[in-house]
């Protein structure tokens, strides 16, 4: 059986991962996969979170199954957390999902269903799973232009001009919030403009929202989605909750369908029943019932909001400080872009031997494009990691 197969690919993030866990150095730095740390360097458990699983813990009373579409109370609270009142509930349908991934991928299945002659359009560049999903959904792969590896800004005249020549058969998978690995975004004119585009060509918007509240608040972070919605007859938003709730390996997120009406959403959201049925039948419940439980609750989910507000804050205050250090050393403005990015990410435009360097001399681990996480830079090392990277430019 198994003597047909090859060594399947590996994944860069998983790949970076496993070297960093096997790396004895004490003073090693880990920038590199998306999991946020706090100043202590721990991904501790958020209070809010705690607080929801110890209600959980003292009122649950069984764990019969809860259904294919999942935790209603979790989804009807992401759909108000998403889109707030930007489109009528009836043409809306949400599945809860094994995370962020998971959704992303019973949507792709159900993308696939309804259009399998459609090409998938990925930013250039994108998150390293996004192309072999695609890919594994079975689409033909093609990518926009985003990113200008100059200015470390959005190309938006060459994305638009790119978006501007889709049609009915392309399917445009865009970030919500918090680009990955870019860090940079478009402001809300630009997502207008796009949101136009769209709704003038026909292609059809996927929306990945893994990182909202972790750019510059729940509702700036949630602009570019809504704007989109409100445009176009049609859409579907893959959610997670692995970072805004910290609740990683929980595995939660959910598949929003916005569909024409009613009743091409009930037909649409059978398909997506369908795929879960097929591939892994009714979800985890505890990821959701802790999110239904903080959001549901006035007190608790003022908390949330807080931390959350307390860790976009951090990463900010991170991301001015190593482009100040920076700075600070080279008299040069070339990584100011550092501070005027956003999110979990900021891809730093250093050659891959300089990835490398970093890592085999000083311990700094980052994915091999030069995408760091701000949120694992020690607050008290920023120098020596300006230093270090400064180094690696000689
Ligand atoms: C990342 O980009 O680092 C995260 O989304 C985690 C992952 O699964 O890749």
């Amino acid at each position: 059986m198994f003597e047909t197969l090859t060594k399947a690919p590996a994944d860069k993030i998983l790949a970076l991962m496993g070297e960093y866990a096997a790396d004895p150095r004490k003073e090693k730095i880990d920038l590199g996969v998306g999991v946020y740390k706090d100043e202590k360097g721990v991904t501790a458990i958020m209070t809010s979170v705690a607080k929801a699983e110890h209600r959980i813990h003292t009122n649950a009373t069984t764990k019969t199954y809860v259904g294919i579409s999942g935790n209603k109370g979790f989804n009807a609270a992401v759909r108000e957390l998403v889109l707030a009142d930007t489109v009528d509930a009836k043409r809306v349908r949400l599945l809860q999902a094994p995370g962020g991934t998971g959704a992303l991928a019973v949507l792709m299945e159900l993308l696939y269903r309804a259009k399998p002659d459609a090409t998938l359009w990925l930013s250039n560049p994108t998150w390293p799973n996004h192309g072999p999903m695609a890919v594994h959904a079975g689409f033909k792969v093609a990518s926009y232009p985003y990113f200008d590896a100059k200015t470390r800004a959005v190309d938006f005249p060459a994305m638009l001009a790119a978006l501007d020549k889709l049609g009915p058969n392309d399917i445009v998978l865009l970030h919500g919030c918090c680009h990955n690995p870019t860090g940079a975004n478009l402001t809300p004119e630009q997502w207008d403009q796009v949101a136009a585009s769209l709704a003038r060509t026909g292609a059809f918007p996927l929306i990945d929202l893994a990182y909202l509240g972790f750019g510059d608040g729940l509702e700036p972070d949630a602009y570019g989605t809504r704007a989109v919605v409100k445009a176009v007859p049609e859409s579907v938003i893959a959610f997670s909750g692995s970072k805004n709730f910290g609740l990683y390996r929980e595995r939660i997120g959910a598949a929003i369908i916005i569909a024409r009406d009613e009743a091409q959403a009930d037909i649409t959201n059978s398909q997506l029943m369908n795929i879960a049925r097929v591939t892994y039948s009714q979800p985890p419940d505890h990821g959701a019932e802790i999110i239904r439980t903080i959001l549901e609750d006035k007190d608790l989910r003022a908390e949330w909001e807080a931390e959350l507000a307390v860790m976009r804050n951090r990463m900010i205050r991170l991301r001015e400080k190593l482009s100040d250090a920076i700075k600070a050393r080279s008299n040069s403005a070339d990584f100011d872009f550092i501070a005027a990015h956003r999110g979990m990410f900021s891809l730093l435009g250093l050659p891959g031997e300089a990835v490398e360097h970093l890592k085999k001399d000083s311990g700094v681990y980052m994915i091999g494009d030069s995408r760091i996480n701000v949120a694992g830079i020690p607050e008290d090392r920023v120098d020596d990691l300006a230093a270090a990277i400064l180094g690696t430019m000689k």
